[in-house]
């Protein structure tokens, strides 16, 4: 009887054995083999080789050992970097049907963000999310939003007036504001102040979450159905700390828009809230929870993913305006020449402050907000260059390493708005940090457009009316300042 039990469990083995040969064969048909790597560990893989600290540093020296494409495995699952400007054109942009998934992390289950159409599959509900968001966010449409950034603007500087120390928490104010206004039409977002706080620690969470091998339940997903009481599983509970947050940032500011339309109460600009809710249809109609369920969705993720990458940016200008300050200078002559003493710059006067516009661009090359991007994946299995890369591969773009390759950027390291000019207007032959800031292929940042025009009315007001200083000591000394990582999707300045 033994004998039959063993022999019978030879020969599942065995089959299994054999269908798991037959299934590879025809999904790689070619044997073509995965992209060159280190070597990893039996079954942890590269986990002990994924850079924590400085990932994009950590993933460039890679890529320079390897390729610029790379494969990593970690707790089985596949992971490819993408180390130039190259690879990623190729794949995120010429294959973008495939390659504009994202990858599928239980614990966004567990925190409950699968509203955020940031973290959605590729397919029919992103599309429907992202162009109900496009709508109000298109290069045209954030030209309604140019009041709020020049109103906040002016209230910026004239607190900074009274409170020059209070510079950076000033800028964090002026884009959390605008963005506020402009997503959900409150005039006064000091009432929403803890609001504030809840969706920047929701941010981290969100940013945390994604980093490869952090949580272990994204490499095993059983894992997200242990109790919360079970030892080893204190994850649950936070996560569920988690969920309230994103429970509170999605629905209390869009429910506080509604009574403020239902009130008669009308904000000052458009706004994306108000007019999604003057469009909603009656309660009885069967379509309303829907659309209500998207509209709430989408400007929530407007704050979510503009308010700290937008303020990040900012913080390296101001860094950048102190430790240069010919390069301040300069910007300054040009606004008096062409703007003069009267009025503050606006966004429209953008082409003709062309060295402005390259202080901009540099600022958004040589400090890369985001500089691994937010991760794709690849919905089917895939051939490419002679490699082959099995669907739901987790795929990172280096950012920083495509904005600091020298063969592109001379002296990437270096802060010089001058490689973007040529007889004093912009040249249009050198590439535009664009090209990579803001990520690729079909879920290229939305909301470049509003970030863009409201840093250069930011920048261009503050070069007008201030000079920028690096801090100084009781002794006059210059405190030296540092740009540092705050989250592992966002940098931000720490000093
Ligand atoms: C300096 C400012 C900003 C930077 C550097 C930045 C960068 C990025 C990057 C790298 C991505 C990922 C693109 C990809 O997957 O390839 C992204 C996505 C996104 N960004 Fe931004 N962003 C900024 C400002 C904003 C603003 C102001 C908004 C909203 C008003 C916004 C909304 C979004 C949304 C909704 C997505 C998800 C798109 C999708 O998955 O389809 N971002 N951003």
């Amino acid at each position: 009887m033994l004998d039959l039990f063993v022999g019978l469990a030879i020969a599942l083995g065995l089959f299994l054995l054999v269908r798991g040969i037959a299934a590879r064969a025809r999904r790689n048909p070619h044997r073509l083999p995965v992209p060159p790597g280190p070597k990893g560990l039996p079954l942890l893989g590269n986990i002990y080789q994924l850079p924590q600290t400085v990932p994009w540093e950590g993933y460039d020296k890679l890529c320079k050992e390897y390729g610029d494409i790379i494969y990593l495995k970690a707790l089985g699952q596949g992971l490819i970097v993408l180390g130039s400007q190259q690879r990623v054109v190729d794949l995120l942009d010429k294959k973008a049907v495939n390659f504009s998934d994202r990858p599928s992390l239980p614990v966004h289950e567990l925190m409950d963000i699968n509203w955020s159409f940031a973290a959605m599959p590729y397919g029919a509900a992103w599309r429907q999310y992202r162009r109900n968001f496009h709508q109000y966010l298109n290069n045209n449409a954030v030209q309604e939003y140019h009041p709020i950034m020049h109103e906040e603007t002016k209230n910026f500087l004239r607190k900074l007036k009274s409170n020059p120390d209070q510079i950076f928490e000033g800028v964090q104010f002026l884009f959390g504001t605008a963005i506020m206004r402009a997503a959900y039409g409150f005039d006064d977002i000091r009432q929403n102040e803890s609001l504030i706080h809840i969706a920047e620690a929701l941010v981290h969470e969100m940013a945390e979450s994604a980093v490869p091998g952090r949580f272990l339940v994204n490499n095993f997903t059983p894992l997200k159905y242990i109790p919360s009481w079970f030892p080893g599983a204190g994850f649950k509970k936070h996560f569920k700390m988690v969920a309230q947050m994103s429970f509170e940032v999605v629905h209390r500011p869009f429910e506080e828009a509604k009574r403020d339309v239902d009130d008669g109460r009308k904000s000052s600009y458009p706004s994306m809230a108000h007019s999604f809710i003057d469009r909603l249809p009656e309660d009885s109609d069967p379509t309303r929870a829907e659309l209500e369920e998207i509209a709430r969705s989408v400007c929530a993720i407007a704050y979510l993913a503009g308010a700290e990458t937008t303020v990040s940016s900012a913080t390296a200008l101001l860094y950048a305006l102190a430790s240069y300050p010919e390069i301040q200078a300069k910007a300054q002559a040009e606004i008096d020449k062409v703007i003069g003493s009267d009025r503050l710059p606006l966004v429209k006067d953008r082409g003709e402050l062309p060295y402005v516009h390259a202080i901009l661009k540099e600022v958004s090359r040589w400090y890369t907000v985001a500089p691994l991007g937010v991760a794709h994946s690849n919905t089917e299995d895939d051939e490419y260059d002679g490699y082959f890369i099995p669907k739901g591969t987790i795929i990172i773009q280096n950012n920083w390493a495509i904005l600091h390759n020298p063969e592109v950027f001379d002296k990437p390291f270096e802060f010089i708005p001058e490689r973007y000019l040529k007889d004093g207007e912009i040249d249009p032959s050198v590439p535009d940090p664009d090209i990579a800031a803001f990520g690729h292929g079909r879920r290229i940042c939305p909301g470049r457009h509003f970030s863009n025009d409201g840093l250069f009315v930011m920048a261009a007001s503050l070069l007008a009316t201030y000079s920028i200083a690096a801090p100084k000591d009781k002794e006059g000394k210059v405190v030296p300042m540092k740009l540092e990582l705050k989250n592992p999707v966002v940098s931000a300045r720490f000093d």
